[in-house]
This record gives structure tokens, C-alpha cells and sequence, in this order.
């Protein structure tokens, strides 16, 4: 079967078809087309290559014309995003942000706003306190680089006094395992990066495109599977951290940090810097001196990893560019990784081109092997990724486009040898490792339940910040941020639990296990008033809607049902609405897409079931969903499951 993969103006007189069954046979031919790409790019003749001097291979001319407009930004007419050409001018993430933050103005351009990205932070206002005629009221969002999510005690204190002396006096734990400050002034940006740097964290890459924060799954078990998770994940974060010297020159000037990143001290005996500089001679490095993997565009798209163990799904996996399995044999020792490609969330509104979708099984890497084989995905991306159409540039399009198969054949062409198939594990679940544990080693952790992420002092409610300070400064505790915006303490002495029971108790922070399971698994972005992509609100409505969806359940004999509910104020899906058995996706003001079939251990992607339902319709809307769900469900079946399996049409239809 072949599938029309793209064609551009300039190109529309030769039609580009890329085969989506590529098997090792073909790799080889993959190889050659590549090479051919080299060799015009030395011709600097790219453009206008008539499909007669193409070679014979469909993939082989597809991957030709691609590598060849690589090399042919800004020239030749190719329809490039700006922001490609930006990155270009950017000279590696320096102009014009330098320039501009030392500037009398309150804001950055739309140019260094992109740049100021790469750096950890958005430029945002507060959309309810615009008026017109004068000056929005700009503030940043900067959001920290926490491999596995971990957070030292010392960090946790500074970034907790830096919300408090520069931002809104309140943190927000994302869905990425970081935390993120919101309202910092362009003037205290400074200040504010140079702190995290000196304590020994990081902002770089936490947003832009690049690989972003790498994920794993944040249980703290001693057991090997979960060591090994948490090394690699440091080691990823390592190995594909940007190598431009422009966050050091613009946020500590002539210094040095005054530490070096935490997370290093755990991954020393890796020489990291060899594995990223290691050649393999089949195209995965390019000719870069500064950026050897990413080039002087980095990846066309954000590029999300996580690493977890079998049958632990807490990190929503299947979301990722890449995700990882720790695989080990019976006594614990690594022996490889399965790995699955293609996953991604964000969509558009209205443009069927842009879809959610869950990653697929690319197969089995040997320990050994893994370090290449993440280079050359990133690698396949960098070189395949659509940079043409922004929208379309996650690598989940790439893999859409390919199939898993053709995708795997690329990938191979870049490794130079076939990859193993994928290893059967047992089955997953999905728990969100709230409460108290025992982590493995005679020690405790506990799960923190941050409703929506928002870490602050409520007004008549619980004094969470004031509660998690305190629990650091008496118990000097690390901790762990989790996937679904909580927080785990961990290596907590047994003797210490009522002493941590009582801090959270004076400051009123309820124990997990007395929310209601709706509420208690829900997720909101932030959305409304900083976010500039809202079309409605999420945090600040979800907790109010969560509480009736599981009063409506209760008086219905299921109160006891939990439904992983999620709710985000765009379709850009932030908060992974679409994984959830029941999201809603902002459509319009107070008005919601309402999703459903997402499954309890969120391996595939929901169905929007209904456009614009207005939010006080939202219980006279579900109510006899969830009434069909009870009457019609097989034993145990859960919410999602059920959805799924009736399907949108068939749900439609009782409806009506
Ligand atoms: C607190 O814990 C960190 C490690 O998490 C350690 O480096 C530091 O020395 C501890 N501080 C005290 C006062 O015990
Ligand atoms: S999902 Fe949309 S509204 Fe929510 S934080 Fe992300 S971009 Fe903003």
C-alpha cells in the first residue's frame, strides 16, 4: 500500500509517495537515499531536481528530497515554518533574547519569546486583568528540568522562597515531573534562573524543541527495575541536554554555576559525553560542532521520553515520543529495554490532520544497544520530522505517516541492523502511588495528593505550601514529582511518619484515601488566566465538577467507581485528556468537547463524544451515560472500558 506522505508548492510537480511497508530489505535502500541526499546537498542544487534523476525507490527519493531540504532553509522557496528559520538566527538559543532582556520593556518580542522557550520559560499575561488601551500585565512562566522527577530538599527550598519573593506565592507540579513558578517579572528572570543554576537545577530544555524532561515512573523502590528506571532516565536527560553555551552566557554571565546539576552525581560512572559524541557512521550525528545531534535547527517539534517497569503505567507511556520498559532477568540484572514510539496528545480544533494518538511497539534493545538506538529515533525525527507545517511536526505524524513498520525501517537504516522484536510483559496498571509505601530498604515514602498541581496556601482551606516547607526544613526529605501533579516524599525513617501525619494534619491537607476516587485521579492544566492558548477554564472548574460527577455516581449505588477523569482549557491536551475514560477539552466559553473510551490503565486514545456541552449541562448530560454504564456493564468492567467497547456510535444511538 502506499500512502501520499506530503507534497509542498515548489515540489507539487513531482509527487513524493513513501511506501509504508519497509522492511530490513529496504533498509539498505534507505541508506542509498540518504547518501544521494548527502551528494545534493554538496551540489547545493536541491530544489529543483527533476524526479527523472530521482532514484528508482519511492522511499529512497521521499528521504532524498528530505535530507536535501534540510540543508536548503530560506532558499529555493520551501514553505519552512518561521520559526525554523528563527532557530537558524537564533545562533544556538542566543538572539535576539540577549539583547532583549536587558532592555527597559516589560515583555520580550514574538522572536525572543520563542527563543526564551528552549530556556524554561513563557511569556505570558494575565488575560483577566487586560484592559484596553493600555499595557497587558506580562509576567513569565519558568518551569524546572527534574529528571525522574526528583527534587533535592535544598532545591525545594529555593524554588519554594523564589515563588514566593518573585512569582505568584505558588508552585505548580506539572504532569511532566517539574515544577513550574508562575508571574516572574522580565526583570527578575535573572535572578530567578541564576538561583535555580546555583543550586544545582536547571531550566534548559525544559520547554522548546528539544528533549524535554525525561519521565519515569515516580515510585521509589529500591527494587533493581526501578533503580535502573531512574538511572536512565538521568543519563537521557544527560545525553540529549542542548550543548550551546547560551544558557550559561545569558543567565550567569562570566560565572560558573556554583554546582553542578544534582542528578549528575547519580550517573558519574557513565561518560555520557562519549555516548553523545559516538559516531556510528550511518548519519545519526551531523556535521555540527556545537550541536552534534540536533543541529543548528534542533528537532522540529518538543520530544517527550519516560521510562518505566513492567506493569507500572503511573507515567501515561504511551503518550511519549519514546517509551521505555526496564526489562530484567529473574535475578534483577538489566537485560534491554522494550520501546515504543509515536505517542503525543496535542490537536487542533476542527483540522482532522492533528490527532492525539498512542505510541506503538517499536521492539526490543539490548542494554548495551539502548544509548544508539534512542540517538538514532531522535536522529529519524530530526532528519523526517515535518518542519514544514508546525502542526504536523510531532513525531507521532512521522510514525502515523510511515506505520510502526515503515518508521521501524527507518530507524533500522539509521542503527544499521534490524531491531528486535518486542518482549512480552505482564500486564499493566495504572496507580497514581499516593498514601504511604514501603519503598524496599526498611524506609517509607508517601504520597502527597496536589489537587491539579497547585501547591499554595487555600484561603479557608489547606495550608498545603506552608505543610510541604515544613516537612522539608524538620525532615530534610527529597522528594519525587509524580505524573499526575502530586508529590512523593521518599527515604522516610518509620519512626518519623506521625510526626509528618501531624504537620499535614495541622495544616488541614486531607489524606489521600479520604478523597472521593473521582477526585482523587483527576487532572486539570492550568489553562485560565495565564495560559494564552485558554478557551476556558480547567484548574479552577475541575474540582467543583469532579465533586458532583461522584455525588451523581454515588446516588447511583457507585460511588466507589473510579473513572480517571481529566480536563484541560484547550485541545493542546496538556493535562493527556485524551488517554483519560473521561476528559473534557475546552471548545468555546464555559463549553467543553466531552471525551470518552480512554482506558483504565491508559493505554490508547479516547473519542470525542459530543462537542459544546455547556458546563451547567455537564451532570444532565452524563447522568445517563453513567445510568447505561451501571445496567450495562459486565462484571468489573470499568467506566472506559465499557465506552469503549459500546463505541461512539452505538453510545450515540441509546442517546438519542
Ligand atoms: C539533607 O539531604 C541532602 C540529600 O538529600 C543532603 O545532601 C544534606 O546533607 C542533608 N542535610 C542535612 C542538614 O542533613
Ligand atoms: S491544555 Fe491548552 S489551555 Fe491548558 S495549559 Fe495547555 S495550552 Fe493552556
Amino acid at each position: 500500500m502506499l500512502t501520499l506522505l506530503n507534497h509542498y508548492g515548489p515540489f507539487s510537480g513531482f509527487e513524493f509517495l513513501v511506501s509504508t511497508e519497509v522492511s530490513m530489505r529496504q533498509v539498505s535502500t534507505i541508506q542509498a537515499g540518504r547518501a544521494l541526499a548527502v551528494a545534493f546537498m554538496a551540489a547545493g542544487a536541491l530544489a529543483f531536481i527533476p524526479s527523472s534523476v530521482l532514484p528508482k525507490s519511492r522511499l529512497a527519493a521521499n528521504v532524498a528530497r528530505r535530507g536535501a531540504l534540510r540543508m536548503d532553509v530560506g532558499e529555493g522557496g520551501q514553505k519552512l515554518a518561521k520559526i525554523e528559520q528563527l532557530k537558524i538566527r537564533s545562533d544556538y538559543l542566543r538572539h535576539p533574547l540577549s539583547e532583549e532582556l536587558d532592555n527597559q520593556e516589560i515583555f520580550l518580542g514574538t522572536d525572543a519569546i520563542q527563543v526564551v522557550k528552549y530556556h524554561g520559560s513563557y511569556q505570558q499575561d494575565n488575560r483577566e486583568l487586560r484592559k484596553a488601551g493600555e499595557q497587558k500585565k506580562y509576567s513569565f512562566m519558568l518551569r524546572l528540568k527534574s529528571p525522574a522527577g526528583e527534587v533535592t530538599p535544598e532545591l525545594y527550598k529555593v524554588v519554594d522562597d523564589l515563588c514566593s519573593e518573585y512569582g505568584q506565592n505558588d508552585l505548580r507540579a506539572t504532569t511532566r515531573q517539574c515544577f513550574q513558578i508562575h508571574g516572574i517579572l522580565k526583570g527578575n528572570l535573572k535572578t530567578v534562573i541564576s538561583s535555580i543554576m546555583n543550586i544545582g537545577s536547571s531550566t534548559v530544555g525544559a520547554c522548546g524543541d528539544v528533549v524535554r524532561n525525561v519521565g519515569c515512573t515516580p515510585a521509589p523502590f529500591t527494587a533493581p527495575a526501578y533503580a535502573y528506571a531512574r538511572e536512565y532516565s538521568k543519563i537521557f536527560a544527560e545525553l540529549f541536554k542542548p550543548q550551546t553555551t547560551a544558557f550559561s552566557e545569558i543567565w550567569l554571565g562570566d560565572d560558573k554555576a556554583a554546582s553542578v546539576e544534582y542528578w549528575k552525581g547519580d550517573i558519574e560512572k557513565w561518560d555520557v559525553e562519549k555516548i553523545r559524541g559516538h559516531d556510528n557512521g550511518h548519519g545519526v550525528l551531523v556535521k555540527n560542532k556545537v550541536e552534534p545531534l540536533y543541529g543548528d535547527r534542533y528537532l522540529p517539534r518538543k520530544f517527550k521520553i519516560s521510562i518505566t517497569v513492567p506493569g507500572d503505567n503511573s507515567i501515561d507511556l504511551y503518550t511519549n515520543d519514546i517509551g521505555l520498559v526496564v526489562l530484567t532477568d529473574k535475578e534483577g540484572v538489566l537485560e534491554g529495554f522494550n520501546v515504543m514510539v509515536g505517542g503525543g496528545m496535542g490537536r487542533t480544533h476542527n483540522k482532522e490532520q492533528s490527532f492525539p494518538r498512542a505510541a506503538d511497539h517499536l521492539g526490543f534493545v539490548a542494554k548495551d544497544d539502548v544509548f544508539e538506538l534512542m540517538k538514532c529515533i531522535v536522529a529519524a525525527q530530526r532528519d523526517h520530522g515535518n518542519r514544514e507545517v508546525r502542526m504536523n511536526a510531532r513525531m507521532k505524524y512521522l510514525v502515523h505517516n510511515l506505520g510502526i513498520d515503515g518508521f521501524r525501517g527507518l530507524v533500522e537504516g539509521y542503527f544499521g541492523k534490524p531491531i528486535e522484536p518486542w518482549r512480552p510483559m505482564q500486564e499493566w496498571k495504572y496507580m497514581d502511588w499516593m498514601g504511604w509505601h514501603e519503598q524496599g530498604d526498611g524506609k517509607l515514602f508517601l504520597g502527597v495528593s496536589v489537587e491539579n498541581g497547585r501547591i499554595r496556601n487555600f484561603e479557608n482551606g489547606p495550608q498545603l505550601k506552608t505543610a510541604l516547607r515544613r516537612i522539608v526544613d524538620e525532615y530534610n526529605l527529597s522528594m519525587v514529582m509524580s505524573p499526575a501533579q502530586s508529590v512523593i516524599f521518599k527515604d522516610i525513617r518509620p519512626e518519623d511518619k506521625a510526626g509528618i501525619e501531624s504537620i499535614l494534619a495541622e495544616n488541614q491537607v486531607a489524606p489521600v484515601e479520604s478523597f472521593d476516587p473521582i477526585t482523587r485521579h483527576a487532572m486539570a492544566c492550568p489553562a485560565l488566566p495565564l495560559c494564552g492558548l485558554a478557551i476556558t477554564e480547567a484548574e479552577r472548574t475541575l474540582p467543583e465538577l469532579t465533586r458532583k460527577l461522584h455525588g451523581l455516581l454515588e446516588g447511583m449505588g457507585l460511588g466507589e467507581e473510579q473513572i480517571i477523569t481529566r480536563m484541560t482549557g484547550c485541545p493542546n491536551g496538556c493535562a493527556r485528556p485524551y488517554m483519560a475514560e473521561l476528559a473534557f477539552v475546552g471548545d468555546g466559553a464555559n463549553s467543553y468537547q466531552v471525551w470518552l473510551g480512554g482506558s483504565p490503565v491508559l493505554t490508547r486514545t479516547a473519542y470525542a463524544l459530543k462537542d459544546k456541552v455547556k458546563m451547567p449541562e455537564m451532570e444532565a448530560f452524563l447522568a445517563p451515560i453513567f445510568r447505561m454504564y451501571k445496567e450495562e456493564r459486565q462484571e468489573g468492567e470499568a467506566f472506559g472500558d465499557w465506552t469503549w467497547r459500546v463505541g461512539k456510535e452505538g453510545l450515540l444511538a441509546k442517546l438519542a
